[in-house]
C-alpha cells in the first residue's frame, strides 16, 4: 500500500442506493483501490436523497466532501485516474453536495444526518448531536418531557397529524403496571419513503426518540412494527440496537439513570391495513390484522391492553430535535397549525425525485417544479397524488396550494405520510379512480360493510361508466352517492379516505369518464 492516509469513501447502503447497483459500485471501489494499492475505508451510508444523483459517491479530502454521481461500477476505474480520493475533476463531479441547491435550500432537522453519518457507528451519531435529546429528557420530569412535546406543536407524521403531545399526556396519565410505545414503521403509502431513510440511515435517531417517549409516558418496552418489504431497515435496525445496548443507551438503568427502556423489531407479514394503528396492535398480538373499534384509543387500552402510544418513524426522530434544541425552536418553523418541518417525498413520474425536508408551506409548484424538475418524461404534468394510495388527485390549477394540513384540507385533500407522486398528461383519471377502488376491495380487512362491499361495487360502476360510450350520468351521480356512503359509514380510514382519489378524479378530471 501507498503511504498516503487511508481515504475514506462513502458509498450509500441504502435500498434505493443499492437498486441502482451501489454494491457493485463498493465492490469495484474496493477491488480496483486493492490493484493499485490505495487504501481506503468504505462507509456505507444512507442517502440524502437526491436519488437521480444515486449511487452518489463522496470522498473524505482536505476541501470537505466531494461528491461524484450518478456513480456505475464500470466508471470506477476512470474516476480513480481523475483523482476520485483527491476530489480531482471529472464529468461525474458534483463538488460539495451540501452547496447543490437542492440540499442547501432544505431546512433539514429530522433528517439532518441523512446521508452524513455512518448508520452502524454511534460514536458518529454522537459526535453529530446524537443522543442530545435523551440527556435533556433524563434530566427533565416526565410530564416535562411531554409538554416539551406538546408546546413543539408536533403533529403524528404517519398520516393523521394527531397532536403528539396530546396523545403521549394520555398514556403518561394512565396508571398502569405496563406501558408500550409501539412505532409504526409499516409505511405501505404508495411513493413514500422517509420511515425506510431514516431507520437505514439514521436508525439511532429512531431508537432515541422512542427511548424518549418511554420516559415520559413511563413505558419500558418499545416494539417496531417494520414491513416485511424492509429488510435492509431491518439489518440496520437490529445493529444499532445491539450496539446501543451494549453502550447503555437501552436495557435496565439506562446511562445509569435508574429507568429502563429496551425495544424488539416485529415483522408484519406485509398488508396495507397494518399500517392503520389498530390493526397494526392486532398484528403484533400475534392475529390478523383487523381494524378495532375505538374508543378505546390504543393511548388507553393498546397493546396487550395497555396503554400504548403508537408513533410513525418520522414523528419519533423527530422527538429527539425538539429536546435537545427546545419546543420554541422547532415550533418556530412552519405555518398556521402545522408547525415544524415535514419531510416530503417526491416520487412518480418526475426528473428529480427523493427526499425534501422542508418547514411546512412549500407550495406544490415549488416541490414538482424547483425541487423535481418537472416529469422525468419531459411532457406536461396533468396530476400530482399526494398522501399515499387514499390521497386526493391535484390538477396544476391547485399546485399553489401550500403542502400544509388546513391549506389541503381546505381542497379536500390530504397530506397523508407526505408523499407527492407526480403524473404526466398521459395519465388517465378515470383508471386512477378505478385502481384506488380497486385497491380498497384487495386491501380491505373486511371488517365493515362499506369498505368490503363499497369498494367492490365502486369497481363495478367504473367499469360500467368507461363502457358506456358518451358517459353515463346517472352511474356517475350512484358512484358519488356511494363515496359519501364510504366516507362517513366506513370505521377506518381506508374505507373512509379511498372516496379522496374518486372524487377528486371526478372532480378535476371528469373527461376523463366520457
Ligand atoms: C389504512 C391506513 C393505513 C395506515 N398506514 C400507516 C403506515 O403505514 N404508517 C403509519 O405510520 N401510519 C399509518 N396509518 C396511520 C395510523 O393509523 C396512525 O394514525 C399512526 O401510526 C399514528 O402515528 P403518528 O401519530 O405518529 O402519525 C394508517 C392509517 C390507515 C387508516
Ligand atoms: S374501512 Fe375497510 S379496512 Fe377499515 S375496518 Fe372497514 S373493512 Fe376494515
Amino acid at each position: 500500500m501507498s503511504a498516503r492516509a487511508v481515504v475514506t469513501v462513502f458509498v450509500p447502503g441504502d435500498a434505493g442506493a443499492l437498486s441502482l447497483g451501489a454494491d457493485a459500485v463498493a465492490k469495484e471501489l474496493a477491488r480496483e483501490c486493492r490493484h493499485r494499492e490505495l487504501a481506503i475505508r468504505i462507509v456505507r451510508n444512507g442517502s440524502r436523497g437526491l436519488y437521480w444523483l444515486e449511487p452518489l459517491v463522496e470522498v473524505s479530502t482536505a476541501a470537505g466532501r466531494i461528491a461524484y454521481g450518478p456513480v456505475r461500477a464500470a466508471d470506477i476505474a476512470a474516476l480513480l485516474d481523475a483523482g476520485l480520493l483527491d476530489g480531482g475533476a471529472h464529468a461525474l463531479r458534483l463538488g460539495n453536495i451540501e452547496g447543490h441547491d437542492w440540499l442547501r435550500s432544505q431546512q433539514r432537522l429530522t433528517a439532518a444526518r441523512l446521508g452524513v453519518v455512518d448508520p452502524s457507528d454511534i460514536d458518529d451519531y454522537i459526535a453529530h448531536g446524537g443522543y442530545a435529546g435523551l440527556h435533556a429528557a433524563l434530566a427533565m420530569p416526565p410530564h416535562e418531557i411531554v409538554r416539551a412535546v406538546t408546546d413543539s406543536g408536533l403533529r403524528g407524521r404517519g398520516g393523521a397529524a394527531f397532536p403528539t403531545g396530546l396523545k403521549w399526556q394520555t398514556v403518561h396519565d394512565r396508571a398502569a403496571a405496563q406501558k408500550y410505545i409501539a412505532c409504526n414503521a409499516d409505511e405501505g403509502d404508495s411513493g413514500t419513503f422517509a420511515d425506510r431513510m431514516l431507520m437505514e440511515g439514521d436508525p439511532f435517531a429512531l431508537i432515541e426518540g422512542m427511548t424518549i417517549a418511554g420516559l415520559a409516558v413511563g413505558a419500558t418496552q418499545g416494539f417496531v412494527y417494520l414491513r416485511v418489504e424492509y429488510p435492509h431497515a431491518g439489518r440496520a435496525l437490529a445493529r444499532a440496537l445491539h450496539v446501543a445496548r451494549e453502550r447503555g443507551y437501552l436495557g435496565q438503568n439506562l446511562r445509569e439513570s435508574g429507568r429502563d427502556f429496551d425495544i424488539s423489531v416485529r415483522v408484519g407479514a406485509g398488508a396495507y391495513i397494518c399500517g392503520e394503528e389498530t390493526s397494526m396492535l392486532e398484528s403484533l398480538e400475534g392475529r390478523r390484522g383487523e381494524v378495532r373499534v375505538r374508543p378505546p384509543l390504543p393511548a388507553i387500552k393498546g397493546l396487550f391492553g395497555q396503554p400504548t402510544v403508537v408513533n410513525n418513524v418520522v414523528t419519533l426522530a423527530t422527538v429527539p430535535v425538539i429536546l435537545a434544541r427546545g419546543a420554541a425552536f422547532y415550533r418556530d418553523f412552519g405555518v398556521g397549525k402545522s408547525r415544524g418541518t415535514v419531510p416530503l417525498q417526491l416520487a412518480g413520474n418526475v426528473k428529480q425525485g427523493g427526499l425534501v425536508e422542508r418547514a411546512f408551506g412549500l407550495t406544490v409548484n415549488q416541490l414538482v417544479y424547483d425541487y423535481g424538475g418537472g416529469t422525468a418524461s419531459g411532457r406536461p404534468v396533468r396530476a400530482v397524488q399526494i398522501g399515499g394510495p387514499l390521497g386526493a388527485y391535484l390538477p396544476p390549477s391547485a399546485f399553489d396550494t401550500p403542502l400544509e394540513y388546513e391549506a389541503l384540507s381546505a381542497r379536500d385533500a390530504l397530506l397523508g405520510h407526505g408523499g407527492v407522486v407526480v403524473f404526466d398528461d398521459t395519465v388517465d383519471m378515470a383508471r386512477m379512480a378505478r385502481f384506488a377502488l380497486a385497491f380498497c376491495a384487495i386491501e380491505s380487512c373486511g371488517k365493515c360493510t362499506p369498505c368490503r362491499v363499497g369498494s367492490t361495487r365502486g369497481v363495478e360502476l367504473v367499469d360500467r361508466i368507461l363502457a358506456t360510450p358518451g358517459g353515463a350520468a346517472a352511474d356517475i351521480a350512484l358512484l358519488d352517492e356511494l363515496c359519501d356512503t364510504m366516507q362517513n359509514g366506513s370505521l377506518c380510514g381506508l374505507g373512509g379516505l379511498t372516496p379522496f382519489p374518486v372524487r377528486s378524479a371526478l372532480r378535476h378530471f371528469a373527461e376523463d369518464f366520457g
